[in-house]
């Protein structure tokens, strides 16, 4: 079955004090209201880079085994002089498995394009990170109504090399620009029409099963209000959040609506 996951990005927000707290209230909150999560389901937060150790740790005291810790970003050689970066070993040696790639502020504001993608990509999986891979169209595509060819280029150009083995450590997530942090959310049939879209690649680029066993997660304004109408679509599978992310009970009121 394949997997159904609640992923938060926290971006670049929150100090130390407040990562801990929130911490400390998502786990609580997942006990208060009785939040079990099933063999096929996950929540993962990724928090700043600096925070992941201490989160770690933090939630092993607190007994907390239903949150994994991920990372936003890491870079695409595995040492060097690259000031200021992250490798995926590094992630891996602090016990990380996810890392985000290509989100769309990373593409807008690093000038991350598919090609340096496909390395980070690779970079990732060599190193045996499970990928958050993110895709989505500006509205201005969206408009010329070429948003699902834009989509396939991206995956094209990016993550289509990858064999099947690798294929299945990546989880592809769908965010429209147009609805990040905008409070515009895609409608759950435009949701569901360009996440189908994307399963039709998967099975012609590698075969029906893995299309099938691919999470899709959709991301762009989700929150507890939408979740349950865009999670209940047959081919959508959970959600990257950003701003619901950063709020305990609006992240545990997400998380409630995973299938
Ligand atoms: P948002 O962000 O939920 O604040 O729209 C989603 C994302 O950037 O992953």
């Amino acid at each position: 079955m394949r997997k159904k996951i609640v992923a938060g990005n926290w971006k670049m927000n929150k100090n130390l004090n407040e990562a801990l707290e929130l911490g400390a209230t998502l786990s609580q909150a997942l006990k208060n209201n009785a939040i079990s999560l099933q063999a096929h389901q996950e929540v993962v937060i990724c928090p700043p880079y600096i925070y992941l150790l201490k989160l770690k740790d933090f939630f092993r005291v607190l007994g907390e085994k239903q949150i994994q810790v991920g990372a936003q970003n890491c870079h695409f050689k595995d040492a060097g002089a690259y000031t200021g970066e992250i490798s995926a070993s590094m992630l891996k040696s602090l016990e990380i498995d996810t890392v985000i790639l290509g989100h769309s502020e990373r593409r807008t504001y690093f000038k991350e394009d598919n090609a340096l993608l496909k390395a980070k990509l690779d970079h990732a999986l060599a190193n045996g990170l499970r990928v958050i891979f993110c895709c989505g169209e500006t509205l201005a595509i969206r408009e010329t109504k070429e948003h699902f060819n834009f989509v396939a280029q991206q995956l094209q150009e990016s993550v289509f090399h990858l064999s099947a083995e690798q294929m299945a450590q990546v989880v592809i997530a769908y965010e429209p620009i147009w609805a990040i942090g905008t409070g515009v959310t895609a409608a759950p049939e435009q949701a569901e029409e360009i996440h189908a879209h994307i399963r039709q690649l998967l099975a012609k680029q590698y075969d029906a099963t893995l299309a099938d066993n691919t999470t899709i997660l959709y991301g762009g304004s989700c929150k507890p209000t939408n979740a349950d109408a865009l999670f209940s679509q047959p081919n959508v599978d959970g959600g990257l959040i950003g701003g619901a992310a950063l709020k305990a009970d609006s992240f545990v009121g997400i998380i409630e609506h995973l299938r």
